[in-house]
């Protein structure tokens, strides 16, 4: 019976009452466990290493334990396989040589190519459009993320001087930072260049040609028209036949000469060279037309010159072109003087010469000078100060473009110094320690 005491009113109540004590104590415990579960879920959220899980019952350990372990050991492959991929990415484009960017959104740099770093001086986190500030490559972006299009558009830059881009923008998937895209960049402002200045020779050309042809194509039209039965006109017609002709015939002369020494630009020249015997042998040549102007020609070159290392056939026309525009145009100045010596060093603005021991070539003329403004063209084929006046001297604009492609090929340099109505001296410096320097530089420069 003893065990029925306890079912008294009192006994019934005390039982209730450890039970709910007992349930009560077990809620805390659980609610400690939940929270020790809260605290534990949020430092594994935190991406921290959770230590081990203190406090849980058995039962909720078994229950909970094993698969949040396991979730959290796949969460964390997840992870790392993404660092993997982005770290792949950055490295990717850190690859390129070309100007690449990836952005997100809103136009962030994620990652970059060290050209685009340098380029256009900027960094992961900052703003695209603040680097490449242009309508059309924002409303490709904005297709990109829109519609997931790629597009191929041509950028120009404002910058001095200006360079244009070829571009693709490319969508990219970027979880979790949402959409994103590949901006990649190719520079074409060499290549526009070049195609312009083709497209400007073929015309300059075709001009210089076509201008012959006319005055050739009138004058046989009189020939047998109006002069066919004068004698003296005939004669006259006939003289501006041969004039033209000969013109066209230099003409071609001058870019066939162009062009082979433009095709031979790689191959630097091999053989020594003897500068002096060059130079003579060109005074030579030219002494009767001297003569003829009324031109005195004097020649100072020093004795034991070194050799430099150089084609005989364009350096010999390289002078020929110098002398000749000392004549023609310096002619007033009734002198022109031809010094070769040597240095010990070239000085500073001598392009790859500079500081090495050279061939000093000057020829002077006393003439009218050349304003300063036309000095950086001079060079350009078909360039010339006074259309009319060279053309009325036989001359097609060629001569300098030759001195300046023979230079290049012999990695030598060109300075012109002109005083108007004074005259001007053309200098040219050739290495004569016969290595080669394989970096570009600008073959002319002038001081007026
Ligand atoms: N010594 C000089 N004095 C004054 N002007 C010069 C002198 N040398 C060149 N020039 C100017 O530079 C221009 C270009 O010279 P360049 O030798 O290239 O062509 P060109 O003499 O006109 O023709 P080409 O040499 O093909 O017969 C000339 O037309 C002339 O206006
Ligand atoms: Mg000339």
């Amino acid at each position: 019976m003893a065990f029925l005491a306890g079912l008294t009113p009192a006994g019934l109540l005390a039982g209730a009452g450890l039970a709910t004590a007992l349930q009560v104590a077990l809620l805390r415990r659980r609610s400690r466990a939940v929270r020790e579960l809260a605290r534990w879920l949020e430092s594994m959220a935190a991406g921290e290493r959770p230590a081990r899980l203190e406090g849980l019952d058995r039962e909720l350990e078994t229950v909970l334990g094993g698969p949040l372990l396991r979730l959290y050991r796949s969460l964390r492959r997840e992870v790392r396989r993404r660092e993997e991929v982005h770290r792949a990415l950055v490295e990717l484009v850190e690859g390129f040589a070309d100007p690449v960017f990836v952005v997100d959104r809103t136009l962030r740099i994620l990652a970059l190519s060290p050209p685009a770093a340098r380029q256009f001086a900027t960094a992961p986190g900052q703003s695209l459009l603040a680097a490449v500030r242009d309508p059309g490559l924002l409303a490709a972006l904005e297709a990109a993320f829109r519609e997931r299009r790629s597009a191929s558009l041509d950028v120009s830059l404002t910058s001095r001087p200006p360079r244009r881009f070829s571009v693709r923008v490319a969508p990219l998937g970027l979880a979790p930072e949402g959409r994103g895209a590949l901006v990649a960049l190719r520079e074409v402002t060499e290549q526009m260049t070049i195609e312009r200045m083709r497209s400007d020779f073929v015309a300059n050309a075709s001009h210089e040609l076509r201008t012959p042809l006319a005055a050739i194509a009138a004058a046989v039209e009189t020939l047998r028209g109006p002069a066919a039965n004068d004698a003296a006109a005939r004669e006259e017609f006939l003289a501006l036949v041969a004039d033209e002709a000969a013109r066209m015939t230099r003409l071609v002369d001058d870019l066939l000469a162009l062009s082979r020494i433009e095709q031979s630009a790689t191959r630097p020249p091999s053989e020594a060279c003897d500068l002096a015997a060059v130079v003579r042998r060109v005074l030579a040549r030219f002494e009767p037309l001297a003569r003829r102007q009324g031109v005195a020609i004097e020649t100072r070159i020093a004795e034991e010159l070194p050799s430099t290392l150089g084609d005989a056939d364009q350096l010999e026309q390289l002078v020929s072109n110098l002398v000749d525009n000392a004549i023609k145009y310096g002619r007033d100045g009734r002198r022109v003087i031809v010094e070769l010596d040597a240095v010990a060093a070239a000085p500073a603005g001598t392009g790859p010469v500079t500081g090495r021991p050279a061939l000093r070539l000057s020829v002077t003329d006393f003439g009218p000078g050349i304003p300063a403004e036309h000095l950086p063209r001079l060079t350009e084929r078909f360039y010339r100060v006074d259309k009319g006046r060279s053309r009325s001297l036989g001359g097609t604009g060629l001569g300098l473009a030759i001195v300046k492609h023979v230079l290049r090929r012999h990695q030598g340099h060109l300075t012109i110094d002109s005083e108007l109505g004074r005259g001007s001296t053309f200098t040219v410096w050739l290495a004569s320690d016969g290595g080669s320097r394989r970096d570009r530089h600008e073959t002319v420069t002038h001081s007026p």
